[in-house]
Parts: structure tokens; sequence; C-alpha cells
């Protein structure tokens, strides 16, 4: 006998929810995604005071769902994507490629910054102190240009695509570590500081890995299926794995550790962490809390390492 979905007792087709133990069908899996994502943009208060929202996309399952979601659940709000090509041989291009058909399709403004625009690519972190931690020199450089675009582009707030599953993860890994002022960053919304610090939003922090697979692949949104090869064997794939086996014995982890975050730690840290003072970066003039930023040391850094060993990626 064919599997019942639980919300309209149709068939289920594939869609599994493990952590609600449950099968639902398509076309009730789209209305539960949406009503889901729907509820966190709203009791969070995401789209308070925004004009115009930067949807950062990888062209990943998670960014794409996002660019669906939100264009379908706010049609009439001011919206731009904005994509980083981060010269990471044949896969930054099949990202673009992706970001770029999806964004046609849907009739939404695309920002594309190209990192080797400015003498480096992000392969060329292999020839410098970071080459064991690119995913973090990476983040840095997404990080910065996201804001940088969107202070050159009128953007106040940036949406990312960063799921349940992403955020557990990193929060397993601070906790770990007691790294308290970090821990306390991991939250749905960090206000923006000024004009040139953009307020972020995770309108996706608590759909999880597989509600976003099934949500781009029940809507027909094209997405790249590949991981980026610099990911491949991190540690933090094998830490996304080990949640995953929590998971199964334990299902509904995901969900409890992130509560218990959000409700209970968050609050508590926010009250005790201090204001850090911000000034300008004396060679961009964005945001620092140090006289030079952390992007421009990191840029420095890699720019050395071209000069020495010549451009990796393309
Ligand atoms: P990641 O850091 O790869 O886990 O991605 C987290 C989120 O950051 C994604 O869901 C996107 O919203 C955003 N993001 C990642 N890579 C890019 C990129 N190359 N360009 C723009 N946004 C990105
Ligand atoms: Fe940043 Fe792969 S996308 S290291
Ligand atoms: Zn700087």
């Amino acid at each position: 006998m064919p599997a019942r979905c639980f919300r309209c007792g149709g068939e289920a087709g594939r869609y599994y929810l493990p952590h609600m133990r449950r099968m639902i069908c398509r076309d009730c899996l789209v209305d539960f995604y949406e009503k889901k994502v729907r509820n966190t943009v709203l009791k969070y208060g995401m789209l308070r005071n925004v004009n115009t929202l930067g949807i950062a996309v990888s062209g990943g399952k998670d960014s794409m769902a996002l660019l669906r979601v939100m264009k379908r659940l706010f049609p009439t709000l001011s919206m731009k994507a904005i994509y980083i090509h981060l010269g990471i041989p044949g896969y930054s291009d099949e990202c673009e490629d992706v970001v770029r058909r999806v964004c046609g399709e849907m009739g939404v403004e695309l920002i594309i910054h190209r990192v080797s625009d400015e003498g480096y690519t992000i392969p060329d972190f292999q020839h410098t102190p970071f080459k064991s931690r690119i995913c973090g020199a990476c983040g840095t450089v997404k990080r910065y240009h996201l804001n940088l675009i969107a202070y050159e582009h009128g953007i106040d707030t940036i949406a990312t695509g960063h799921n349940l599953d992403d955020t557990v993860e990193v929060l397993f890994e601070l906790y770990l570590r007691g790294e308290v002022d970090e821990i306390t960053r991991i939250r749905p919304v960090s206000p923006g500081v000024g004009s040139k610090m953009a307020a972020r939003i995770k309108p996706l922090i608590e759909m999880t890995e597989e509600e976003n697979l099934y949500y781009v692949e029940a809507t027909g949104t094209p997405y790249v299926e590949s991981w980026c090869p610099l990911v491949k064997g991190s540690r933090m794939m094998r830490r996304k794995e080990l949640i995953r086996m929590i998971e199964e014995r334990i299902p509904g982890f995901r969900h409890t550790f992130f509560k218990s975050h959000v409700k209970r730690f968050l609050p508590r840290l926010e009250e005790s962490s201090k204001q850090v003072q911000l000034r300008e970066c004396e060679v961009c003039g964005m945001p620092t809390t140090s006289n030079i930023c952390s992007y421009c040391r990191l840029r420095s850094r890699v720019l050395r390492a071209v000069e020495a060993y010549g451009k990796t990626g393309a």
C-alpha cells in the first residue's frame, strides 16, 4: 500500500520529514514549507524596516529555495539577488549559470561580483597560512562583499539561506569550544549598524536541509547539486554527518538544540555581551573593530601568495 500524506491523506510519494516521522505529498509539502517560512519571518520580525532586501544566492538548494519562497511570500517587496563569483574552477561558473537562469525566470535583478577582479581567487588561499581553513577565509570574503554590495546598491538587509542543519553544526562546534562571543552571533536576525553595515536575516533558519531540498524539487527550481570541491572531507562535513546520526536516534534533536539556544541561552548571552566599538578600516573604509578589517588583512595575504606562486583559480 502506498504511504499516505499526513495532512491530506493522499498518496505521499517520497517526501519524508524525519523530525516529524511523517510522510507528506508534494502539494502539501509546498504549502507546509511556505507557511513555516512565513511564520519564521513574522515571528522574528525579519522584514521590519526593510526597504530593499538583498538575497545572497550561491546556486545551492538552500539559497535557491530562499529566493523562490521569498518571492512567492512577499511579491511586492523590493528584492535584489547577489552572487559572489569566488573563482573556483568549474564550480563557480556552474553556480553562476544556475543563478542567472533562476533570477531571469523570476524577474529578480542580479548583482554579480567577481573576486578575480581584485587579483585573486579562493583556491589561491592554498598558498597562504589559511590553507587548512579555506572555508573560513572564504566566509570572510563572502560576508565582506555581501555587505559592500549592499552598501553600494542601497540594500539595507541581506537574507542568507542558512538552514537549521548549518546552524546546529556551527552551534555544536562553538558550544564545544566555549566560544561565547561567537555563539552570540548565531541568531535569526542581526541588526544593521549605520549605513555601512546591513542587517542580516536567516528566513530558513528553522528549515531542515531535507525540507529545502524537497521544496526546490517540488517547485521545479534549478539548483547546483554538487558541493564546493574545497569543502569535501572537511571537518564541517563530518560534523554534519554526526548531527544526522544523532537526529536518526533522537528525532527532533536539531529543533530542540536550536530552540534552547534561541530561547534560553541567547537572551542571557546578549544581556552580558559587551558592545563592540566600530571604526572605519584604514584601507577600505568599511566598519571594523581594529585599524584594518579582517578582509583587507586576508586580501593582502592572498595577493602576496599570488605574486609568489601565480594565480590558481579562474
Ligand atoms: P555557506 O556559507 O556556503 O554555507 O552558505 C550560506 C549562505 O551564504 C547561502 O545560503 C547563501 O545565502 C550565502 N552564500 C554562499 N555562497 C555565496 C556566494 N558565492 N554568493 C552569494 N551568497 C552566497
Ligand atoms: Fe567557500 Fe567552497 S564556497 S570554500
Ligand atoms: Zn578593509
